[in-house]
């Protein structure tokens, strides 16, 4: 039985408008940080990506029931009486790490396979370790996993991270809220799926200020309820993945369902690029009436252009008239996607973490595979620019964080399918 793939014939204008889904950056911490409060808590805007399906059995696992609605769930952590992630579960999904945060803020134990790398990069969790040993944790590394004790409880310390990690600070930001005392966490990642997770703890009764801004302080508390109700975010990634779509094919193309404040940089980039950019509250119109021009990019971590959209601008940057450089600062190996635009023309040269693209006239449509998650989708609007037929395989990576891609994309006018 072959594998599904997604078959595309390029050239097509994409004009209409794609409403983004939820943040699934954002929901898999939410639904994480639901073992913090005994009880059931309820998250609405969630994305249908296998993430969350795979977020899903991991509290399952845990004891916890969860129950799916129409993006939608609903998730109750009575009956929470294991504090292991196993390593058949994180070694498929890497955010499985957090639910250590959760664990030991509820039960002062953990016991977390260690993630390992993947496909972008070492993905280590030395930062995670290094500020829940300040809150108290005492942590032991045997046969691939990480067991976490706090014996005495948590309590509040001051950690300075020496990188921005936005799983650091989300995972001591949970353990925080319930240590004894105040936590102040220095240096920390700034991600609009921080200040979403800032408000979900809120609404169950943490004492949090700073969120979004590199100093977080939070005031420990005995204990934290369910949440009726709480609205992810939208996922500034997927639509800043249908808006450089829309800027490839000239639009005009209207993305919805997000704060187009979570996508400054990469806004302010498409207007580098030639691109018409325009805002409503909750969402960006695309369109061009000019060539593409070259533009020069680095990745940084929030509020700078996220690594998260590097692979979809470097297609960009191949279509580009002219010399762009880009510059990848958060991973050590995210230029995959390069090599497979370069069998659909593209003339790149990478140099460790710099890709020096020279714009080429046009991509030639050809098989290629997807290398991760967001290159995937880079390939995926590649063929849309592309002349003639492109096949993208190995889509299991897009489909874990993309919901409904073909069908958004047919909807805007894209000559695409999933076969
Ligand atoms: C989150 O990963 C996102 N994933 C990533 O999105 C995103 O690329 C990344 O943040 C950066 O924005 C989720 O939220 C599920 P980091 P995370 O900790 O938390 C190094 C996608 O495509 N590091 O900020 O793992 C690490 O190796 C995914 O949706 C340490 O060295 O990112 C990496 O090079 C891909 N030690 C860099 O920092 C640590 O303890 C950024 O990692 C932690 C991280």
């Amino acid at each position: 039985m072959s594998t599904p793939t997604i078959r595309i014939t390029g050239g097509y204008p994409l004009t209409g408008t794609i409403t983004a889904s939820g943040a699934k950056n954002s929901v898999l911490k939410l639904m994480a940080a639901a073992i913090l409060a005994p009880g059931s808590s309820h998250i609405s805007n969630v994305p249908l990506i296998s993430d969350v399906t795979l977020m899903a059995e991991v509290l399952e696992y845990l004891g916890a029931s969860v129950v799916f609605g129409e993006h939608e769930v609903s998730i109750d952590t009575s009956g929470v009486q294991r504090h292991d992630a196993p390593y058949e579960l994180v070694s498929r999904m890497r955010a499985s790490t957090a639910v250590l945060g959760p664990l030991l803020g509820r039960f002062g134990q953990a016991r977390v396979a260690m993630p390992g790398g993947c496909q972008i990069g070492a993905r280590k969790i030395d930062q995670h370790l290094l500020g829940l040993e300040a809150l108290g944790v005492e942590f032991e590394t045997e046969h691939g996993y990480i067991e976490g004790t706090a014996a005495k409880g948590l309590r509040g310390a001051t950690v300075v991270l020496d990188i921005p990690s936005v799983g650091a600070t989300e995972n001591l930001i949970m353990a925080a809220a319930t240590a004894r005392g105040t936590t102040r966490i220095e240096n920390a990642a700034r991600e609009p799926e921080i200040v979403d997770l800032a408000g979900f703890l809120t609404t169950m009764g943490a004492h949090i200020a700073g969120a979004g801004s590199p100093i977080v302080e939070i005031e420990g508390t005995d204990r934290l309820y369910p949440v009726a109700g709480h609205q992810t975010i939208g996922d500034r990634i997927e639509a800043g993945t249908y808006l450089a779509a829309g800027a490839l094919l000239a639009g005009p193309l209207t993305v919805r369902g997000v704060d187009p404040a979570h996508l400054e940089a990469a806004l302010r980039k498409l207007e580098e690029a030639g691109v018409e950019v325009s805002t409503g509250p909750c969402e960006v119109t695309v369109s061009r009436q000019r060539p593409l021009k070259p533009l020069t990019l680095q990745t940084q971590p929030h509020p700078g252009f996220p690594t998260d959209l590097q692979a979809q601008f470097m297609v960009l940057a191949a279509l580009g008239g002219g010399s762009s450089l880009i510059i990848e600062n958060l991973f050590e190996n995210r230029f995959m996607t390069a090599f497979e635009l370069m069998r659909m023309g593209a003339d790149i040269r990478i140099e460790g973490h710099n890709a020096f693209v020279t714009g080429v006239p046009a991509l030639s449509g050809a098989p290629v595979q997807a290398p991760d998650l967001r290159g995937g989708a880079a390939l995926v609007i590649a063929g849309l620019a592309a002349d003639g037929y492109t096949e993208v395989s190995a889509i299991e990576h897009i489909q874990r964080g993309y919901e409904g891609l073909v069908e958004k994309l047919q909807a805007v006018g894209a000559h695409i399918e999933q076969a």
